[in-house]
Formats: C-alpha cells, sequence, structure tokens
C-alpha cells in the first residue's frame, strides 16, 4: 500500500478503531472469553473492543494464527490485520542456547544466525514480530533476567544487537522473517538489589556511557519495535516517560519504529504511585510515547474518552496508529494477511535438519571451560591404566575401575529441559539429552545414574514447588550413583540450577546449586577424584568448592535443542571449546555486583590482595573467581608484545594495534583476541578498561597469526564533564589478549 494510501486509511477510520490499532490482547482473550488479567484484577472488554484490537501475543500453531486472523479481521471495520507478537528468545521450535550463552560465542555471525533460524521457524506458522532481541545490559547474577542479556558489556552487547536484528529482520517484506523489538527501555538490567521490577537508579552519565549502546545499536540497524521496562529509572517509570521515549529514543537515537508497552505497565504506573488511576496512566502513556499498550486495560478503558474529552490530542494517536499500520504494511500484511502460510511447509521447516546443526554449532561454542587440569577431552578408547592424577585410595570399597569406562551421573543426565526459561517447544522430547548424545557417539563404558534430584525437599521454583522425593528416594539415588562413580575410571557429574530458578521473576539471593547437588559432588569425590563437572546456568555462579572439588569445569548455560550432542562433542574432543565469559563469574555472592569495567578508585588495590584502608573486602580479594572474556581451550594460546605502529594520535589518525597469537598446544583450536583500552587521564573517571574490539582466530598446533585492530578516535569518546561526547588529549593503555586481565599492553597518547 502507498503511503497515499495509508493516510486515506488513518483519516477514514473511527476513534474506537485507531484505539483499537494500539491496544494488543493475550490470545485466549481473542479466542475465548473476553477477560483481561491484570495486577488491578479484571475488567470485562465489549466484545466490539475485542473485535477491534490491532495485535495479538503468544500464540503459536499455523492454523490457529489463520484462524484468528480471519475470525478477527472479519470484525474490523477496515478489515486491518492483526499483528502477531511472541517472545521467540532462544529460539522457536529448534532451541539454540540462552542470549547470555550466545554472548559467549563472542560470534555476532553465529547470533545472527540463530536469529535468521528462529524467524524462519517462527514466520512458517504466521508469526510476524517477536519481542527479541533483549539488550539490558548485566552486573547483578541475582537478577533472574541476566539470562536474556548477551551480557555485561556495552560493546559485545552492541555487536549481538546489531546481530540479532539482522538475523530476525533481514529484509521485512521476506517470508522468513519477522520484525525486531528491542527491549526493555531503559535500564531494567539493574534493579536495586537485583530484584526483579525493582527501582533503577542510574546517573545519565552511566546510563548514556553503559546502558544505551546496545539499544542504540539495536535502533541503528533499523529494528522496527521498542518495548518499555518495568521499571521506574531514576523513580520515573518507562512508560510514562516522556523524556525517555520521545527525547532519547526518537529525537536523540531517532527511532521510527513502534514504542510498545511491556506486559501491562501502562496500568502498573498506578501501583507506582505515579496515576492516580488506568485513565490519568493511559494519557501519561500516550502522551509519553507508547503506541501499544500490552494488556493492560488503560487504553481499552480510557483512551478514546481521553480524546473525546480533550485531554489528548487526536493527533497523538494518529501518529502512534500510523507507525503502527506503516509496520504491517512493511510486512505486507495488507497485500497478503497471512504471509503465505502453509501449515503443511511450516511443518516441514520446523527443526529442518540444517537448523538443529546450527543449534548443536552454536551450543558448542557458547560453552565455556572454566577449568581442565588434563581430564579433558574425554579419551574415545580404553584405557589400561588410571589416569593421571588419579589417587587409588579414593578409588572406593576395593572396586576395580573398568578401563576406560565413564559414569555420567546427575539430574541432568536424562533431561530433556534443557533450554531456557522463554522456550515453548511444541516437542520438548526432540531435545537431546547428555545420555542421548553419548550413545549416539557409540562408545563402549558409558554407564548412567540420576545421583539426585535437582531442587531439595521443600524449596520452590517461581512455578511452585516440585514434587518432593522421599528421603529413602533421594539416599537410593545417591547409592546407586556412588556405586556407578566408585567403580568406574571418571566421573561425569552434570549438574546445575533449575530452569524455573532463572529467568523473568527468577531473582535469587544465593548463586549456588541445590544442597542434594552439592551432596552428591562432595560424596562422588570421596570415592572417585576424577571428576568432570558440566554445569547448567541461567546465570553466573560462585563456583568456588565446585571449582576446587573438580578436575574440569564446562560451563553449558542452557543449550536447547542440541545440547546433548553439543556436550557429547566438546567432552570427547570433537569440537574444541571456544566460549568467553560474556559475564564475570563471582568468588561469591558477596562480590556482587562484580564486572570487569569498573573504575580504579583513589585507593586501588591489587585485586588479588587484601590491604587494610584500600579498595575491597577484609575476607575477600575483589579479584572475581573467572573474569569477563575468560575461558580455556583444549589448546594453549600465547600472545606476543603488543606492536603499535605510532605512539601518538590526532583526530582522523589511526593506530594499528597488534599482536601475534601461536597455537603452541597439541590440538587446532579457536581463541577470541580481545583489545582492551584505557582511558588513564580524563575530567570524569573512566574504567580500569574497555572491551573494544574482539577477533576470532583459527589457529592449527603450531601456527601463529598476526592479529591487528584498528584504533581511531571516535573510539576514545565518552560523556565528559559536561556531558559532550568527546576525546580528551592525554595517555591510552591498549591491552590485547585472551580475556579481560590480559597484561599484555603498550601505550599511546592522543595530541
Ligand atoms: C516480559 C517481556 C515479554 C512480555 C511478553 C513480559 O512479562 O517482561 O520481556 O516480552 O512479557 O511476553
Amino acid at each position: 500500500m502507498t503511503q497515499e494510501k495509508l493516510n486515506e486509511l488513518l483519516k477514514d477510520m473511527s476513534l474506537e478503531e485507531k484505539v483499537g490499532q494500539m491496544i494488543q490482547l493475550p490470545a485466549e482473550v481473542l479466542t475465548g472469553g473476553g477477560l483481561v488479567t491484570g495486577p488491578t484484577g479484571t475488567t470485562q472488554l465489549t466484545d466490539e473492543q475485542v473485535g477491534m484490537a490491532g495485535s495479538v501475543l503468544g500464540i503459536k500453531g499455523a492454523e490457529k494464527i489463520r484462524e484468528l486472523q480471519k475470525q478477527q479481521m472479519a470484525k474490523q471495520p477496515h478489515h486491518i490485520p492483526l499483528l502477531f507478537m511472541l517472545d521467540v528468545i532462544n529460539g522457536f521450535e529448534t532451541i539454540f542456547p540462552i542470549p547470555l550463552a550466545l554472548g559467549c560465542t563472542f560470534s555476532p555471525e553465529m547470533a545472527e544466525k540463530a536469529c535468521s533460524v528462529a524467524a524462519a521457524e517462527a514466520a512458517s506458522e504466521g508469526l510476524h514480530v517477536t519481542f527479541s532481541p533483549m539488550l539490558d545490559l548485566v552486573r547483578d547474577a541475582r537478577w533472574g533476567r541476566v539470562m536474556e542479556s548477551p551480557g555485561e558489556d556495552p560493546y559485545l552487547n552492541s555487536e549481538m544487537a546489531r546481530a540479532m536484528v539482522r538475523g530476525y529482520q533481514g529484509d521485512l517484506r521476506s517470508k522468513e522473517k519477522l520484525a525486531a523489538c528491542l527491549k526493555h527501555f531503559a535500564g531494567y538490567g539493574a534493579p536495586e538489589g537485583g530484584r526483579d521490577y525493582d527501582n533503577v537508579e542510574l546517573s545519565e552519565r552511566t546510563l548514556m556511557e553503559d546502558y544505551l549502546p546496545a539499544y542504540e545499536a539495536a535502533v541503528k540497524e533499523g529494528c522496527r519495535l521498542a518495548m518499555t521496562s518495568f521499571n521506574t529509572l531514576n523513580r520515573v517509570p518507562s512508560s510514562g516517560n516522556k523524556w525517555l521515549l520521545r527525547k532519547l529514543l526518537r529525537e536523540k537515537m531517532g527511532f521510527d519504529g513502534v514504542v510498545i508497552s511491556d506486559y501491562s505497565a501502562v496500568e502498573e504506573m498506578v501501583f507506582h504511585g505515579i496515576a492516580a488511576d488506568a485513565r490519568e496512566a493511559a494519557k501519561l502513556a500516550v502522551g509519553a510515547g507508547v503506541d501499544i499498550d500490552m494488556v493492560s486495560n488503560a487504553y481499552a478503558g480510557h483512551l478514546a474518552e481521553l480524546v473525546r474529552s480533550g485531554e489528548v490530542p487526536e493527533k497523538l494517536v494518529d501518529e502512534a496508529v500510523l507507525r503502527i499500520l506503516t509496520l504491517k504494511n512493511d510486512l505486507g500484511l495488507f497485500e497478503d494477511p497471512f504471509r503465505d502460510v502453509d501449515p503443511a511447509e511450516a511443518e516441514k521447516t520446523l527443526l529442518r535438519a540444517d537448523f538443529r546443526q546450527q543449534a548443536r554449532e552454536t551450543a558448542a561454542a557458547s560453552f565455556v571451560l572454566l577449568k581442565n587440569d588434563g581430564i579433558l577431552p574425554l579419551r574415545k578408547e580404553p584405557e589400561n591404566e588410571a589416569e593421571e592424577g588419579q589417587d587409588s585410595s579414593c578409588s572406593g570399597k576395593g572396586t576395580v575401575p573398568s578401563a576406560g569406562s565413564t559414569a555420567w551421573i546427575g539430574p541432568y543426565v536424562d533431561n530433556h529441559e534443557i533450554y531456557g526459561a522463554w522456550s515453548f517447544p511444541e516437542r520438548p522430547e526432540k531435545t537431546v539429552t547428555i545420555r542421548q548424545g553419548v550413545e549416539a557417539k557409540g562408545l563402549p563404558g558409558m554407564s548412567f545414574a540420576r545421583g539426585s534430584y535437582m531442587m531439595d525437599k521443600g524449596c520452590a521454583t517461581k512455578f511452585g514447588r516440585i514434587p518432593n522425593p522421599s528421603d529413602e528416594q533421594a539416599d537410593a539415588l545417591l547409592e546407586e550413583a556412588l556405586r556407578l562413580a566408585a567403580s568406574s575410571q571418571r566421573v561425569v557429574l552434570c549438574l546445575g540450577e533449575h530452569k524455573d530458578l532463572t529467568g523473568e521473576a527468577g531473582s535469587r539471593t544465593s548463586l549456588g546449586i541445590s544442597e542434594g547437588q552439592m551432596e552428591l559432588l562432595r560424596k562422588v569425590r570421596q570415592v572417585n577424584p576424577n571428576i568432570v563437572t558440566v554445569l547448567f546456568c541461567g546465570r553466573p555462579l560462585a563456583v568456588k568448592e565446585i571449582a576446587a572439588l573438580s578436575r574440569a569445569l564446562l560451563v553449558v548455560w542452557m543449550p536447547g535443542t542440541e545440547g546433548g550432542n553439543a556436550i557429547a562433542d566438546v567432552l570427547f574432543g570433537d569440537r574444541v571449546p571456544q566460549g568467553k565469559l560474556a559475564m564475570t563469574f563471582p568468588r561469591s555472592l558477596g562480590q556482587v555486583p562484580v564486572y570487569y569495567n569498573h573504575f580504579a578508585t583513589g585507593r586501588p588495590n591489587p585485586p588479588h590482595e587484601i590491604h587494610l584502608f584500600r579498595n575491597g573486602y577484609m575476607d575477600e580479594v575483589t579479584a572475581p573467581l573467572y573474569p569477563f572474556g575468560y575461558g580455556l581451550s583444549y589448546t594453549e594460546f600465547t600472545y606476543s608484545e603488543v606492536k603499535l605502529d605510532r605512539r601518538e594520535m590526532k583526530a582522523g589518525d589511526r593506530i594499528t594495534a597488534s599482536v601475534t597469537v601461536t597455537n603452541t598446544g597439541g590440538v587446532s583450536g579457536v581463541e577470541t583476541v580481545q583489545l582492551y583500552l584505557r582511558d588513564s587521564s580524563a575530567s570524569v573517571a573512566r574504567p580500569i578498561r574497555s572491551l573494544k574490539g574482539f577477533q576470532k582466530v583459527s589457529l592449527a598446533p603450531g601456527e601463529s597469526r598476526e592479529v591487528s585492530f584498528a584504533i581511531e578516535e571516535p573510539m576514545l569518546r565518552f560523556y565528559d564533564i559536561d556531558m559532550n561526547h568527546v576525546s580528551e588529549p592525554g595517555r591510552f593503555e591498549v591491552y590485547i589478549g585472551g580475556s579481560s586481565d590480559a597484561e599484555n599492553s603498550a601505550e599511546f597518547v592522543l595530541a
């Protein structure tokens, strides 16, 4: 449809019809009852209002979507097609690793491919919009939603933002693409105490410097929607924050797409104590620039009347509706409201072999090897001698371990639910378990046992209590596991936090796994010290004891459909680990929030030492257990000195910083070479270092490669004392290495 025709359509629409476009309802309201449930209770919408709704969320299935589209269009005076939206966060039917794990790949290419697979599957069923990418910077592992973010770094998150938007959206007219929705604008990742939905206090400088870049990168990539956040940002709820939505998002960042509220966030302004009632909330939100009210009753109940009474200019409604119609038009819905969806074709698109292969590669690349004393990779051939490092006095109860035998123990061994909290697979049984992945390798000497329950007796997940096992059942599981551990040469312990302890409303005050699993680990250690721990989690955990008791520790996050295969690939060395932490692992809960790009303070302390009256704690060093950017391989990489082609820079210049990276180990591997800069004297304190570039290099044993980074003046800019985004002359340190605590450095001066 031409712009002219869109304008004509808008002119021809009644006020009720226009308001309808600005309302999003859950699918069940359209297909059934007519009740909207929100925090303020339930409100009856008239059938006419329900019929007028312009978009829907939370529906899957090609037939169902087609049916609802037909039914809804018939009710609308201008037969305007609905927009179908869903949280396609970790993939659709082929489930990919959680976004935090995608961050750990340090591979925007992989993230782009993962999102394009998700888009192809979701679009094949008739969906139009995904509520992704979530680009909230995260520094506090207590917050359950850190799993949905690419991590703690503004630069990495920005690269991921661009890649994800490209992957989902590409050319929006293509039937294989979805419109992307950046979220949650803004600062949702910094709630006080890590408590979900809590207040966020960020100075304007921190907001601009650290939190906005990833959202802005998504905007620059053409992201079509933006979602407000639930939180108050410096005391103002985002859905009523005119400065945030109109000034920053639209004017400064140049966003011209559709702004949608988060789920019932408009009406929640009543609970924030900002609006007296839903009517006032609607007025605030439309004034601030919220185009679609997701699920709450505010727009549905009050917007038309607010316009009639003259309290809201109709112009605001017209602008919002035009943006929504433009999105529908750009998706091609006016020409084909069903976007060519054919249920039989959709069935063939889901879980395609090449999609699964992509998921397998991505999962393997996202695993982070935190510790390995040489026990990994597991040897495939039976061995006759005890493994190096094995203490025979621990081999237990006089049993003789059988050569090459491996016991796979833990509640994750036979578990299909190894995907992130936002996954809704129709066929969860298609997820490859660890046991299936291992068995597919066809190796002798493998045995399997559950060992413990994932949750302790009496503990609850956010969705309620998991049925409690009896003590006898738990004892029997443990006993069987210990027998197996004692009679095997090595043990792979598959442990982790339950997925329902992560994600939205999944905040925690502890960063461990259940006591039952810790007991399993401690007891197995007494009968067999050759432990490889495979750790499932949706956040950085405090793993000091787990690491100490294990010979190797591999973090696999929530790896998705191909998880079991990817884990077997990596443990047996068919793929070499290459993931690097996108979020710091603390030494203890008390260190949280802990992140690499912090400030030096006036009393800096060596991170591994404790000195009184210096920055830090008296009972713990400030260094985290595993820093951002860290991750081992099965091979070793060494770095040469950092070379700079010049030591002085003027605006417009470019300095080339290079290192030679050598694979000094015995197998091929991929290293993520990271560039960090530090501005050592500026008008405001600058982070001790900031990631400014990374490159992945694949090296054969003995192979060397020169890796170069261009450093240009815009990379040195920051918000100065007067909030101008500028660079300042002075000295800069350059660090290049395999993690954020790389020591390899050089210096230059900006004239
Ligand atoms: C979440 C959003 C999500 C929305 C729709 C909200 O509770 O905060 O991230 O997109 O629900 O499901």
